[in-house]
């Protein structure tokens, strides 16, 4: 097959049209002509014309078109990939990355696309580009990449960055928001404190992190990659990178949640009189000269002291332990091992202070399958940590939609919502679900129907007798896959 942009140059030239410049990064090969305008346009030196057309061209005094002479919307020779002509219903998983463009077509659903697109969005989305044909209906939006957030920088010199999802981005997500926070080496997210929970998992390096109940009780821990800690709403909290600095993912119990709403020391200091700081403190005007002219937010810091217990500050009412933990060492839990892959659960069974948070940190491996299944009363905020994976959202009664997500991107899934997540590349899948539950629980599909007399069963959905027979009473979490998963168009299984 030629290569589109042969096409389209070979056409450039034969119409003599000067050679269009590459688009700065490569965006794709939107060069031909389109709406009417055929770039490149001219260069001129003064401003010539008129900016509305003149009365010949109202209505139908116009000269008609000729549809045979004007610009042609075929795609010569387009590109197809592997499985993209089975049927649709089918729903194979399409790499389009080997096609230069993709086009949206899946069996005989579709048409080639002639008009201006972004090729990399196609190429992470197949799914959107191409549905399976199972989709249907209007299901909103699932799906946000941190890629497409505002990256919010830290004061100082390179001292970290954080950016956020939250329903102004993805408006489905109205009971859960994410954020991707950066600390550079022994860089500090201000003390502060909000009116959400917040839930988080250590990505990558260490911090210290600190902070005081209200009863006066006072905790203090280091973390690292893997780990999870939990600040309630309202409590005041400090995080500090160790030298290694740090990323983290913060989850909040509030879709509008915004990190650019926290409360913050700096501010707190900044809107009181300074009568009444220094009344408050006990302290001489003069204490308070050099306090920070404006917020902190991110900002470098003097190294913590490697020993703990010269930061392990207690009143009388003593620190908190134990069952009132604030921190889990997650990364300390063996996985529940699986063939298909691996998961780890964390709720208020062991992490009790995190009274609605319930997480499962779940791996897929190539070609293997998370479950169908649902969540009986919470939505689902996904977060992709490594690989690549789609997810088909069921919403009652009749709608679906199928969405694509790499690392960094955050998924959302309504509560009673049926949902699978497919391994859709070549290494391990990991992802993080949270749920606001006070116990991490799901219906698998499959459990259910292997629990459901089977006349019942048969009587619905007319699966045949050995299928029904085999269906798994314990719940499999994660099954095995071909790992070629256009396998299906040449005869081959799917599993
Ligand atoms: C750590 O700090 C505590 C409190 O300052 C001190 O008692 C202890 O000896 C220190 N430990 C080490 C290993 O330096
Ligand atoms: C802090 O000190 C208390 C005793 O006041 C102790 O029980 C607790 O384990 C210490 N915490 C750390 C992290 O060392
Ligand atoms: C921790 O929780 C368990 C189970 O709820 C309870 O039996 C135990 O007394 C608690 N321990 C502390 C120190 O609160
Ligand atoms: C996957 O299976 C299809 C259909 O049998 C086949 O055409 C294709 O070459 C296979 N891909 C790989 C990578 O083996």
């Amino acid at each position: 097959m030629r290569h589109y942009l042969g096409v389209t140059l070979a056409f450039a030239v034969a119409r003599t049209i000067a050679l269009p410049y590459p688009q700065i990064g490569d965006y794709g090969e939107n060069d031909g002509p389109v709406g009417g305008v055929k770039p490149p346009t001219p260069t001129v030196t003064a401003s010539s014309g008129s900016l509305r057309g003149d009365s010949s061209l109202l209505g139908g005094n116009a000269p008609l078109p000729d549809p045979d002479k004007s610009d042609s919307a075929l795609v010569p020779d387009p590109e197809f990939v592997n499985g993209q002509g089975a049927d649709a219903k089918l729903g194979l998983y399409l790499d389009f990355n080997s096609a230069n463009p993709p086009q949206p077509i899946r069996g005989e659903n579709g048409a080639t696309d002639p008009g201006p697109r972004t090729f990399d969005y196609e190429k992470l989305n197949p799914d959107l580009f191409a549905p399976p044909g199972t989709d249907a209906g209007d299901m909103p939006n699932l799906m946000w990449p941190m890629g497409l957030s505002h990256n919010r920088a830290g004061t100082g010199k390179n001292s970290g960055w954080a950016r956020q999802q939250n329903t102004a981005v993805l408006p489905a997500a109205k009971d859960m928001a994410g954020v991707d926070m950066r600390l550079a080496p022994n860089a500090y997210r201000e003390l502060h404190w909000h009116t959400a929970n917040e839930w988080a998992l250590m990505l990558k390096g260490c911090v210290r992190v600190a902070l005081v109940d209200d009863e006066g009780r006072s905790f203090v821990d280091d973390i690292c990659a893997g780990d999870v800690w939990f600040f309630p709403a309202g409590i005041p909290h400090s995080i500090q990178a160790f030298e290694q600095g740090a990323e983290f993912l913060l989850v909040f119990d509030q879709g509008d949640f915004t990190e650019d709403g926290t409360f913050l020391v700096s501010e707190l200091f900044l809107r009181n009189p300074i009568e009444v700081l220094s009344k408050d403190l006990r302290a001489g005007v003069d204490a308070f000269k050099d306090i920070p002219k404006d917020q902190l937010y991110i900002f470098n810091g003097t190294p913590a002291p490697k020993n703990i217990s010269e930061q392990n500050i207690t009143s009388s009412a003593g620190s908190i332990q134990g069952n009132g933990s604030f921190t889990y060492h997650w990364s300390q839990q063996k996985p529940f091992e699986v063939p298909g892959g691996s998961v780890k659960i964390l709720d208020p069974a062991t992490f009790p202070v995190a009274k609605m948070f319930s997480a499962a940190l779940v791996v897929v491996q190539p070609g293997a399958l998370r479950e169908i299944h649902w969540h009986t009363t919470s939505d689902e905020w996904n977060f992709f940590l490594q690989g690549s994976g789609r997810i088909t959202v069921y919403g009652a009664p009749a709608a679906s939609r199928t969405f694509d997500f790499t690392a960094g991107g955050v998924g959302y899934v309504p509560a009673a919502a049926g949902h699978y997540i497919e391994n859709t590349g070549t290494e391990d899948l990991i992802f993080l679900e949270v749920l606001q539950a006070p116990k991490f629980s799901d219906i698998s599909v499959a459990q259910w129907l292997a629990l459901t007399p089977k006349q019942v069963v048969k009587d619905h959905l007319h699966l045949p007798d050995s299928v029904i027979d085999a269906l798994p009473k314990e719940k499999p979490i994660i099954l095995t896959g071909n790992k070629n998963l256009t396998a299906l168009a040449g005869g081959g299984s799917a599993f």
